[in-house]
């Protein structure tokens, strides 16, 4: 598959997703966020594909926000589309059956964090800068900021930073929870792969159904969370994956797991 905005490929069993419009700051247009729904869903469904690691090109950039030459033009009607848009993509990546780690390379600014913050996991070059400044357009962010955000890094810090608009540097971005690591950008990738190989030695079914108890159940009361938790732990009892992760435990082996 080729694209005119990403670049991806396989290698090792994971799945790379890059935005290639380095010139422009892997600002996201229209046609890219299309790209990524694509992408996205083609590497979901690819045996071949156990995890995905979603970075920017070039040395500035993972995602500098939506692409401001488009937003310019939105009307009331066409800008809630626009959202639903984008909003639609985080939640395909949100709750994708493979798990998905940004690297964030740079820049992740409006839909870049917004991107990011629908990842799994999120590890950040140390010149990586983060934040949601679409109030300093009259804008306010709308691919699921204000609601991610908020769930990840607390209320106060997400009104913080949306009303201040403020872009924040990696480190503070650790400090309040935004990203889960920093590294020199140098290791950056390396980082990615490793924790993805990590990950990626466990059971199939288990990293899909671990990714489906934390997101539905943070979205519910703990009694809620705790009902669809026993029931996905029974679903992973019943599973072919489970009977040999266990046994190979037992039989002090590596488990070989084929995600059934
Ligand atoms: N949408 C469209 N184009 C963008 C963009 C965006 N979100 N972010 C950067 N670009 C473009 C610039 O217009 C410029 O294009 P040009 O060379 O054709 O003029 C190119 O990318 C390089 O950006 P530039 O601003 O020259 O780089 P810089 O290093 O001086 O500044 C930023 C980097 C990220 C601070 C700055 O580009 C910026 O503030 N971008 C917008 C961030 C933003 O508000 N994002 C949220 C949007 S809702």
């Amino acid at each position: 598959m080729s694209y005119e905005n990403l670049t991806t490929k396989k290698e090792e069993n994971i799945g790379w997703i890059i935005i290639d419009r380095p010139e422009k700051l892997n600002a996201l247009n229209a046609n890219t966020i299309k790209e990524l729904h694509r992408a996205f869903l083609l590497f979901e469904e690819d045996p071949d594909v156990k995890a995905i690691i979603l970075t920017g090109s070039g040395e500035k950039a993972f995602i500098a926000g939506a692409d401001i030459s488009e937003l310019a033009e939105l009307d009331f009607a066409a800008g809630k589309e626009y959202a639903a848009e984008g909003q639609e993509l985080t939640i395909l990546i949100e709750n994708l059956k493979k798990p998905v780690v940004a690297a964030i390379n740079g820049y992740a600014l409006g839909g870049g964090t917004e991107l990011a913050l629908a990842c799994h996991v999120r590890i950040a070059s140390e010149s990586a800068k983060m934040g949601q400044p679409e109030v300093k357009l009259g804008l306010i962010p709308g691919f699921g900021g204000p609601q991610r955000l908020a769930r990840l890094v607390g209320k106060g810090k997400a009104m913080e930073l949306i009303l201040s608009g403020r872009i924040i540097d990696a480190n503070e971005s650790c400090e309040i929870g935004l990203v889960n690591k920093v590294v020199p950008p140098g290791d950056l990738l390396s980082t990615c792969v490793n924790l993805v190989k990590e990950i990626i030695n466990n059971g199939p079914l288990a990293l899909e159904y671990a990714i489906e108890a934390i997101n539905k159940g943070m979205e519910q009361v703990l009694d809620g969370g705790l009902l669809l938790e026993a029931e996905l732990f029974g679903k992973a009892c019943s599973s072919e994956d489970s009977k040999e992760g266990t046994k190979a435990f037992l039989e002090k082996r590596k488990a070989n797991f084929k995600g059934s």
